[in-house]
């Protein structure tokens, strides 16, 4: 079964359909986003928390080589999305420059250090869980309707395209932070990850409930590779091998539970974006991609 290859094709077609549907119609099509640091764009700057990008050497490539909120050197991964859908990259939710016409454009609702689970994070305090982010989307969606009503609204949210990053931090930052975590010695990994499987499966259902009909899900990468983890982990320069082994776990799953979402609500809703192989073929063969520019 070429399980990647389905995976990447309906990826670009998730990214082909907005490309299409921009040329009839006048306005833009909206994006919105949710989740963690892999998505954020600067909602942690406005809150009182440890997880922030706001300092050197963030955003030194960035085209104003400074540090935005970013978790990345550069652009992130909205910010190539919005650019491939011809639009402005959207602003934080927390941002105050996101009033009138630029409501329009969508939203980033992404909080640094959040995970799936409530408790993922809570070092970080200040931060805005998954819950609040669906939240602080409906209070969106009030916002908007006072400008251009309730219907033109929910069509604006219909139309929108969504991302999704999530579950990395319930690994990195909860499971595996510290030897003997209260998680890992409450489940084996296996069960953690059905467990963390069947709590994403609600967010999901919940994001459809408030509208969305076009939502990219994104795996997690190879959690074990990160820099961060090698250093805490690895035991001879190799990526530490137990993250692998969650992510292992978990990207099939998450693309498992998307298919049962799909027939559940019986369109292709959800689409999932296969993170970890793209990752990897931008270690294994840099020089096919030019120049080699991780994200965190
Ligand atoms: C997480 O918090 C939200 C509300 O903030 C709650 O609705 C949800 O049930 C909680 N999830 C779990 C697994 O406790």
């Amino acid at each position: 079964m070429d399980f990647h290859s389905v995976i990447v094709a309906s990826l670009l077609v998730g990214l082909a359909a907005p490309l299409c549907s921009l040329v009839p119609q006048a306005e833009a099509r909206a994006f919105f986003v949710f989740g963690d640091s892999l998505v954020d764009n600067g909602n942690n700057n406005y809150l009182a928390t440890s997880a922030r990008a706001d300092s050197y050497p963030y955003g030194i490539d960035y085209p104003s080589h400074r540090a935005t909120g970013r978790f990345s050197n550069g652009f992130n991964i909205p910010d190539l999305i919005s650019q491939a859908i011809g639009e402005e990259s959207t602003l934080p939710y927390l941002s105050p420059e996101l009033t009138g016409q630029r409501l329009l454009n969508g939203a980033n609702f992404a909080s640094a250090g959040v995970g799936v689970l409530n408790d993922t994070g809570i070092q970080f305090l200040n931060i805005i869980r998954i819950f609040k982010q669906l939240e602080y989307f409906q209070q969106y969606q009030q916002r908007v309707s006072a400008l251009i009503g309730e219907e033109q609204t929910q069509q604006l949210v219909n139309r929108a395209l969504v991302l999704i990053t999530l579950g990395g931090n319930d690994f990195v930052n909860n499971y595996y932070l510290i030897p003997f975590s209260a998680r890992s010695r409450q489940f084996s990994l296996p069960d953690y990850v059905r467990y963390v499987i069947s709590e994403y499966k609600k967010i999901l259902m919940r994001v459809y409930e408030l509208g969305a009909r076009r939502v990219l899900v994104t795996g997690t990468g190879p959690l074990g590779c990160v820099p961060a983890e090698l250093a805490l982990h690895s035991v001879n320069g190799e990526c530490a091998i137990e993250l692998q082994r969650a992510a292992a776990l978990f990207n099939p799953q998450l693309a498992q539970t998307i298919n049962e979402l799909n027939s559940e609500i019986g369109s292709d809703v959800f689409v999932a974006a296969n993170t970890n192989r793209m990752t990897m073929d931008f270690v294994s063969n840099p020089q096919a991609y030019g120049t080699l520019n991780m994200v965190n």
